[in-house]
């Protein structure tokens, strides 16, 4: 046995020597943030040459379909890969029939994304919220409750037409129990075999989707979304959702949102080897953008470190408003 008695000077430590300068630094860096690591959202809405600002979230806007040959000009210079598109409806109804229309905004949007950027990857969000006139996820009884199974048919439905109008990914965000099983058999049926599930799998009813709710028009008329979406406080549920979703066929799982789940995004990591994504989602980019604008935060420095510890927990894909910033200043 040998006892190392020699004291390093301090100045001298290995962590100091390994900090020197910046370039050191960078060699010995753990986790790298990459473009090719992002997914940037967008919202498509009807009309023509519309980009109408999201007053809480900074920087993004709802376009018309006309727009979006210049946003992907803009994400291919950046190196981001891929889109989730969202999309509001002309008009709302209570099935939500928009959502799975063969001519709806999103699928119009899909051919027209693939017409302008053939290699830019396609996610569609799969969800009722946006197009009900409710503004839950599904269908909703007399009695005033989502019926989950009801609703299934209908998100099976949407994610065809996704797929039918060239969607790459489908990623559905309802949270009902066995949307991955529905979806997965209409695909196939459908000559859609090939076409991915990313699983909103572990998605909280968070207070974090605050200003998401004004960019897509989607916030719940009388209730709340707790009754469908995971509690906060629950980690081990977290973990039976996703291996639910697996199970149904999901390819890739997603925890949601990202800063307050980095336990979660740990813990799935360890435990599932799919591809996994987290999303750094509405409130996470408002919160920095507000802190930003008063001057309480250097947006840059919050972003890059929020980003890199998204990834360093353990998250494959990192879906983000700030994607397009956050790829200028790397
Ligand atoms: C639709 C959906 C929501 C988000 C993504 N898909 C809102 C919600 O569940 O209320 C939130 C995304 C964000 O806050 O950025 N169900």
């Amino acid at each position: 046995m040998t006892t190392i008695t020699r004291t390093l000077p301090a100045a001298f430590s290995r962590f100091r020597r390994l900090r020197r300068t910046a370039a050191i630094r960078a060699l010995v860096r753990e986790t790298r943030l990459s473009p090719r690591d992002f997914v940037y959202p967008l919202f498509v809405t009807h009309g023509e040459g519309v980009r109408a600002p999201i007053s809480p979230m900074p920087g993004q806007f709802q376009i018309s379909i006309d727009q979006l040959p210049k946003e992907t000009e803009a994400l291919r210079s950046l190196g981001i890969p891929a889109v989730l598109l969202f999309g509001l409806p002309a008009e709302k109804d209570e099935l939500g029939s928009e959502g799975y229309a063969p001519d709806g905004i999103v699928q119009e949007a899909v051919r027209a994304l693939k017409a302008a950027a053939p290699d830019l990857v396609v996610i569609t969000d799969v969800c009722l919220c946006e197009y009900t006139s409710h503004g839950h996820c599904g269908v909703v009884t007399v009695e005033g409750e989502v019926d989950n199974d009801a609703t299934l048919p209908l998100l099976a439905r949407a994610a065809v037409s996704h797929a039918e109008a060239g969607a790459d990914i489908v990623a559905p965000s309802d949270m009902m129990d066995g949307r991955v099983a529905a979806i997965r058999p209409a695909l196939d049926d459908g000559g859609h075999g090939q076409t991915p599930i990313m699983a909103y799998a572990a998605k909280q009813a968070s207070a974090f989707y605050g200003p998401f709710r004004v960019a897509a028009d989607s916030a719940p008329q009388f209730g709340d979304r707790r009754g469908y979406q995971m509690d906060p406080a629950n980690s081990r549920e977290a973990m039976r959702e996703i291996e639910a979703d697996i199970e149904e066929g999901a390819d890739i799982v997603m925890v949601k949102p990202a800063l307050p789940n980095l336990d979660i995004i740990a813990r799935a990591r360890e435990q599932f080897d799919l591809p996994l994504a987290a999303y750094n989602v509405s409130g996470e980019y408002a919160m920095v953008k507000a802190a930003a604008a008063a001057g309480y935060l250097d947006e840059r420095l919050t972003t890059l470190e929020v980003l890199t510890a998204i990834k360093r927990a353990g998250a494959d894909i990192i879906i983000s408003y700030h994607a397009k910033e956050a790829a200028r200043w790397m």
